[in-house]
């Protein structure tokens, strides 16, 4: 009965397992189909995609991309990157809207990684303090003619102040935002502030110099750059004066902060490497301090910074300055040199005169790169002594 019952299972059995067959491969047909049409179909969606893709790359691309690498202050690219790297090592328009505590919060910031992503070119700022024209400009664009890649040049002036100089001049562009300044006060240390901090805006400035408009360069320029860049101290003119110019305008209210024996006094046109530059525009208290009790006779431009660096920076700093004046007639303010008093015995005497300074620990008849002060009738003098065999400013140093 089994069996039968089993023969007769078994005639449907087949039947059925026939048509279940039947079934499966008209099902696989189905579903392979399916896939196949599935991947065709997602193939060319992927396709589809991909190049969409590759066309939104491509106009993204074509959006943020600079029309060329050659973009100037005279020349600006159409459409700026304003994240890449070159706008933020070296900004080339001047022009920003920071306030003082914004510039010098930026200026402060150091890197902490030591090698570079570029190929660093050590450069010298030259920082011009003036109160208007720059009457020795043909004086000092000989001087940089040549020599691009190694200097910046950075201009504060009275606030409304326009610069009129050519568009091939090194000048030209340079004018940082500027306010005014009152000679004596305060507000000088501020502008120098604004220089430094305007200047260490670019990774590539290396040393910083502080030059006024009757300020004249004694050597050329490799001469100064070298001396510069390879000096291991900064030239701030900082000593101990006992007389009533100098500990007589200490303010014993700046005690506990600043002692009388830390007290100094110096010129205050300075040299500074990028490091004390930095600790220059990142002080806040002793700036305070200054700006409340050292009022005139106290001038802070004569005593800030000498002294904030001699309480914090003392071994980098030289204690001289490397811009020659002359003191020697006496009264408050320096000699004048007017055009009937250049000839060349008077610029070799400034260059060497006989006395000697010290220079990495070792000795150097080159003390001064830079003198001052010059009225305008001395720049046609100088500007014919220069152009003479004798005196063309290309004695080296070394
Ligand atoms: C840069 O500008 C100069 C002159 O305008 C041109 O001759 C040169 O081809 C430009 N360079 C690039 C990379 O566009
Ligand atoms: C520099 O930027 C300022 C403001 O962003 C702009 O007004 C000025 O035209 C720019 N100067 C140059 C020469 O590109
Ligand atoms: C700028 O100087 C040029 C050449 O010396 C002169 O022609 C021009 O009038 C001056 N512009 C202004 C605004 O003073
Ligand atoms: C400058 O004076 C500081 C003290 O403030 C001293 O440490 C430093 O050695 C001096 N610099 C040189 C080159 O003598
Ligand atoms: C410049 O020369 C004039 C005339 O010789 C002289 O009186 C004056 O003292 C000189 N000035 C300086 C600073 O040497
Ligand atoms: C040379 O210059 C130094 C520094 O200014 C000065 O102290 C010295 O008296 C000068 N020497 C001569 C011979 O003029
Ligand atoms: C400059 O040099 C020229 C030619 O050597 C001369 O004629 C002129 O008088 C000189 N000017 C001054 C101010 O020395």
């Amino acid at each position: 009965m089994a069996r039968h019952r089993g023969d007769k299972e078994d005639g449907v059995d087949r039947h059925m397992s026939l048509l279940k067959l039947v079934q499966i491969l008209s099902f696989l047909v189905v579903f392979v189909a399916g896939i196949i049409m599935g991947l065709a179909t997602s193939s060319h969606i992927n396709q589809y995609f991909a190049s969409q893709a590759r066309l939104f790359f491509t106009n993204n691309i074509e959006a943020t991309k600079i029309p060329d690498n050659n973009c100037t202050v005279l020349r600006p690219c159409k459409t700026v990157d304003c994240w890449s790297i070159e706008t933020f090592l070296h900004p080339k328009n001047l022009t920003h809207s920071m306030a003082d505590e914004q510039l010098f919060w930026r200026a402060s910031l150091m890197p902490t990684k030591e090698e570079y992503p570029f190929d660093r070119l050590p450069k010298v700022a030259f920082m011009f303090l003036t109160r208007g024209p720059l009457p020795m400009l043909p004086l000092w664009e000989r001087f940089f003619r040549g020599h691009e890649k190694y200097f910046s040049i950075y201009i504060h002036t009275p606030s409304n102040y326009v610069l009129n100089v050519s568009l091939d001049s090194p000048f030209y562009g340079r004018q940082i935002p500027s306010q005014d300044v009152e000679w004596g006060s305060v507000s000088l240390v501020d502008a120098e502030k604004r220089l430094l901090a305007n200047a260490l805006l670019d990774f590539s400035n290396e040393r910083f110099v502080l030059l006024s408009e009757s300020c004249i360069p004694v050597y050329n320029f490799p001469t100064v750059y070298k001396y510069l860049i390879h000096s291991e101290h900064s030239f701030v003119d900082s000593y101990d004066e006992p007389t009533r110019y100098g500990r007589g305008r200490y303010n014993r209210k700046m005690l506990p902060d600043i002692k009388l024996f830390q007290w100094r006094k110096g010129s205050q046109w300075f040299e500074v490497q990028r490091a004390l530059a930095v600790h220059i525009v990142s002080d806040t208290k002793y700036y305070s301090i200054f700006k409340k009790y050292c009022k005139p006779a106290c001038y802070p431009d004569e005593h800030y910074i000498p002294t904030y660096l001699n309480m914090f920076q003392g071994p980098f700093n030289a204690n001289r300055t490397v811009t020659w004046v002359d003191w020697s007639l006496g009264g408050p303010h320096p000699a004048t040199y007017m055009g009937i008093n250049v000839t060349e015995s008077f610029i070799q005497s400034i260059r060497s005169n006989g006395t000697e300074c010290s220079y990495n620990s070792e000795m150097t008849s080159v003390c001064y790169l830079f003198a001052r002060k010059f009225h305008p009738s001395a720049l046609e003098p100088l500007l014919n002594l220069t152009s003479t065999a004798n005196l063309h400013m290309l004695a080296g140093f070394r």
